[in-house]
């Protein structure tokens, strides 16, 4: 079974469909929610399911080794990005090696990279005319976006389509199919 942490910065719908998920799905559990913000809707949804959190303090996440004491204690076995904004350090791809995904919203690698996340990705897409879009579910390595791909799933982007009716489209793709990657890895 895995133990997974979700990595989370966001409004947090994709944790909350994955904390629902494997409640149901006895191949996982989340067992920690990892935060770069007190103040935000992943913690009060890791309060609301009563999911240990931990909130994280940039430099000491980048340059020290602390946050493995914290995945030890929990027993994380998996680590899953759902959007989470910072640089994974090297010290967690090495320690987590195959074991830390990350859901993107595009068909990468078009429109990924460093400042590559969220209605930025959508307003790039719909800027350049694209006629489709989608979601990339990858594996993390030490640089942004740049992991082996594990799946893919497209949408339809219409002419008429603006940067929050495609980042709807592109939510649920990622509702859709994020927690079922995660239970057959
Ligand atoms: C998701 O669309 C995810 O793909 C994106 O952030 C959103 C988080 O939504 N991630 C990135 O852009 C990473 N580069 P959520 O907080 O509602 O789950």
């Amino acid at each position: 079974m895995k133990r997974i942490a979700i990595f989370a910065s966001g409004s947090g719908t994709n944790t909350e469909v994955i904390i629902h998920h494997f409640k149901a799905d006895t191949s996982g559990e989340v067992v920690l929610i990892v935060s770069n913000k007190v103040e935000n809707r992943v913690v009060s949804r890791a309060q609301n399911h009563n999911i240990p959190y931990h909130i994280l303090d940039r430099v000491v996440f980048t340059e020290g080794r602390g946050l493995l004491d914290v995945l030890d204690k929990h027993k994380v076995t998996f680590i899953v990005l759902a959007g989470f904004m910072w640089l994974i350090p090297g010290y967690l791809t090495d320690t987590f090696q195959g074991r830390i995904i990350n859901i993107h919203p595009a068909l990468l690698p078009k429109y990924g990279g460093k400042g590559m996340y969220g209605m930025h990705v959508h307003r790039a897409v719909l800027e350049a005319k694209e006629v489709e879009s989608g979601i990339t579910i990858h594996h993390v390595n030490e640089n942004y976006d740049e992991g082996q791909i594990i799946f893919q799933a497209t949408c339809q982007v219409h002419a008429s389509d603006t940067p929050e009716s495609l980042a709807k489209k592109i939510h649920a793709l990622e509702h859709e199919h994020y927690a079922n990657v995660i239970a057959g890895l």
